[in-house]
């Protein structure tokens, strides 16, 4: 069974003070900061650009998670890998199979990993299904991109469970990451149908002691992924 990840999202942090969430999410164990890229096309909500990226990076001991929720990622991808991307995930929505060939060439001559997200009314298309070995993340939307806070759509269950059976079944290291209102109380019913890898924005930062939500999300879904 692979072990949980947990990946704070730094857009329901202090604004004003990212730096602080980012310390806040390292104290906490984070596996991954997680960067919610938006450019108000995509999605509503305009938030972080390649710069903010960079200063945050040189701060963290915690690898970035960068999720492009943008138009045309091809445009922007070498920025935020030049920023520190460690990761960088990809909507489905904005790219088909010949220009996630060319994105998956420029991350790999970065040496960096990336990623695959569907909105919640998009299924994993046929041709991402045949290449997930290269890919080090799935994630699953569990709310409409663009801002944090919102409620967690149950309606995405039967589509976590799919990928993560076709994940299993292909003995994959790929990452089954959920993101979107996700919190203390409802992280088991997505790590029992088989995510991996928790976003949690509100979840965390939202909390009364954000250190404590952060240990309190990984020992909730460990135990729901043993049970399951
Ligand atoms: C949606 C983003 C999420 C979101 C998470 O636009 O991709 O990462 O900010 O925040 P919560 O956990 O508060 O839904
Ligand atoms: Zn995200």
């Amino acid at each position: 069974m692979k072990p949980v990840k947990i990946a704070p999202s730094i857009l329901a942090g202090d604004l004003g003070n990212l730096r602080g969430a980012v310390e806040t999410a390292m104290k906490g164990g984070a596996d991954l900061i997680h960067v919610d890229v938006l450019d108000g096309h995509f999605a509503p909500n305009i938030s972080f650009g390649a710069g903010t990226v960079r200063a945050l990076r040189a701060g963290s001991t915690a690898p970035f998670d960068v999720h492009l929720m943008i138009e045309r990622p091809g445009y922007a991808v070498r920025d935020y890998l030049d920023a520190g991307a460690d990761r960088v995930i990809f909507q489905a929505e904005t790219i088909d199979e010949p220009s996630f060939d060319a994105l998956f060439a420029v991350v790999r001559s970065y040496d960096r990993q990336l990623g695959l997200a569907l909105k919640p009314e998009t299924d994993l298309p046929g041709w991402a299904e045949a290449k997930l070995g290269q890919m080090s993340t799935v994630l699953v939307l569990t709310v409409n991109p663009g801002f944090s806070g919102q409620r967690m759509d149950v309606k995405q269950f039967p589509k976590i469970e799919r990928i993560a059976k076709i994940i299993a079944d292909r003995h994959l290291e790929t990452d089954l990451e959920i993101d979107g209102g996700i919190d203390e109380r409802n992280i088991n019913e997505v790590a029992r149908r088989g995510g991996d890898t928790f976003v949690a924005g509100a979840g965390v930062y939202a909390q009364q002691d954000p250190v404590r939500a952060m240990a309190n999300l990984r020992e909730n879904a460990t135990k729901a992924r043993g049970s399951a």
